[in-house]
Formats: C-alpha cells, structure tokens, sequence
C-alpha cells in the first residue's frame, strides 16, 4: 500500500510548513507527500528539503482541470492511500465589495470554496479509516466581514462543511478538521488589496505558521473538528456565537477593526 498525504498551497506560509512537518513524521508514517502550487521552482525547492519523497504538481486550483490531473494521478497508483488533505490554498483581497475587482472575487470564490470540495470528492473514494482532511478557514469566518466580505463568507463555507462532513465521516474514523487561525506573517497580506483595511483588521494580533500547524496537526491526528490555536480567538468565537451581528460589529468597531 502506498500512504500519501496531499498539500495544496505548499509553496509558502502555512502550507509549506505543513509540508515539513508531515515530512518530520507528525501526520504519521507516509510515503509519498504531493504538493500543490502554481509556483513550480518553490516546489522543486521544498521537494530538496525533504526526505519523503516529495511529487510537486503545478496547478491552478482555480482551474477546474487541475482536479482531473490529482485523480488521474491517483488513479495511476495500485493501491494508493490517502492518509491526509490539506485543503489550504488560498488568498484574500482586503476592501470595500464594490472597488474590489470582480476577478479577484470570483478567483476566491473558486479557490476558497470550489477547490476544497472537488479535492474533497476526488480524494475521498481513497481514503480510509484513520485518513483526515485539516480545511484551513479563518477567524474572519466567525462574523461576517465587511470589507472582507467574499473572503469571510468563503471561509465560513470551509469551517461549516468542515464540521457537517466531519460528523458524517467520524464513524468511518475519518475526521474533518477546520483550522482557524488569526494573521500570520505571510506572503498573504502581501496581495490584501486594500493596505488601510488589512492594516486595520489586523490589531487583533498575529500568531506563529508553527504554531498553527502544531495545533492543526495535534487537533487532526486526535480527530478534532474545530481547531482554534490561539486563546484569545476561542473566546472570540464563544462570544461570536451568543452575540447579535450588530453587536458583534459594534464590538470590531470599539476595536478599530472595522
Ligand atoms: N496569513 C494569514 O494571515 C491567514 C490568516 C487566516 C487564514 N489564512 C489562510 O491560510 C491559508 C494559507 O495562507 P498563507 O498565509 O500561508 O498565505 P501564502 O503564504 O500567500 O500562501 C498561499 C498559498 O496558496 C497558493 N495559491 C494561491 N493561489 C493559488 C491557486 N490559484 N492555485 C493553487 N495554489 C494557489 C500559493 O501558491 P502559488 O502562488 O505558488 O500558487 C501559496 O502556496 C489560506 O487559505 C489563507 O486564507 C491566512
């Protein structure tokens, strides 16, 4: 049998930390980890990193072809498992909806929300008891965002599906973990699109890539649906959910978030 773990968006940030860390051992034995980007040198790079051996696809996840490609990969390999997916590709633009161009709009809609789902349904027939899937959504999936408003609603899509096909899958001890970290250091706010909105939201603070993958990778392999790695971000949530919206924003508000 042939372990393989998945990892779209693995030529930077988060996703390439999850990279070294599968290759470390901490999603468990695999044989092969396959990573997903556009950026082909930041993949052969990562691939000489390291000791697993690494298959990088050059893909477009907004293209709906790419998916073909993953399943016909699959398909070529007798017996092939796949123990984990990190569905974690991703950008966001930042600013109001109606200056906000429509391409990078629709682009979010496909990459957020089309492309973990088709990962999802292409991966799933080879999956078995004890795979998991690790969705990485976000904190702005808690309460709807103005001027973030396609990418908190993608997210919120991500950290809904997330939990509903977790309780489907856990009986076949297949766990669905959503993953909602606040900022990180990235090269995501590089592409923010509006600089004064991104700027603002992100008084609520930053937390570490490894951190976040420690926490995602622990939640994963213990079969947790939600995971939030920071302290401050659970309490958010726990309010997120008793509060009305108007006083959640009058909160972000006070805040200077919003
Ligand atoms: N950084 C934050 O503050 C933050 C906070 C909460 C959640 N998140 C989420 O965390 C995830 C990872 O983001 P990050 O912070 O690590 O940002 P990042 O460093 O910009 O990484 C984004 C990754 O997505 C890939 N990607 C972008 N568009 C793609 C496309 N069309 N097809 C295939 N791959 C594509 C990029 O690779 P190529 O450019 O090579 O294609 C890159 O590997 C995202 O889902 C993001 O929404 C980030």
């Amino acid at each position: 049998m042939s372990r393989i773990a998945i990892v779209t968006g693995a030529s930077s940030g988060l996703g390439r930390e999850f990279v070294k860390r599968i290759d470390a051992g901490e999603a468990g034995h695999v044989d092969e980890i396959w990573v997903i980007a556009r950026r082909a040198e930041r993949l052969e790079a990562l691939r000489r990193t390291c000791s697993t051996p690494v298959r990088p696809f050059c893909l477009d996840l907004t293209d709906t072809a790419s998916f073909e490609v993953i399943e016909g990969a699959l398909t070529e390999i007798p017996d092939v498992q796949v123990s984990l997916l990190v569905n974690n590709a991703g950008f966001g633009t930042f600013g109001a909806f109606a200056t906000q161009g429509k391409q990078d709009a629709q682009k979010m809609v496909k990459l957020l929300m089309l492309a973990p789902v088709e990962m999802i349904c292409r991966t799933l027939p080879y999956m078995h008891e004890g795979s998991r899937i690790i969705n990485i959504a976000s904190v702005a999936s808690f309460v709807p965002q103005p001027k973030l408003a396609v990418y908190s609603a993608a997210k919120r899509f991500v950290l809904d599906l997330s939990r509903s096909l977790d309780a489907e899958l856990g009986d076949c001890d297949i766990h669905v973990t959503a993953v909602c970290p606040k900022f990180m250091q990235t090269e995501f706010l590089d592409k923010a699109g509006d600089e004064a909105a991104a700027q603002a939201m992100t008084a609520i603070g930053f937390e570490r890539v490894d951190h976040v993958v420690t926490a995602a990778l622990k939640a994963s392999n213990t079969g947790k649906g939600l995971c939030i790695p920071s302290l401050d971000m659970k309490a958010y949530y726990a309010l997120s959910r008793v509060l009305p919206y108007k006083a959640a924003l009058a909160v972000e508000r006070h805040l200077g978030i919003l």
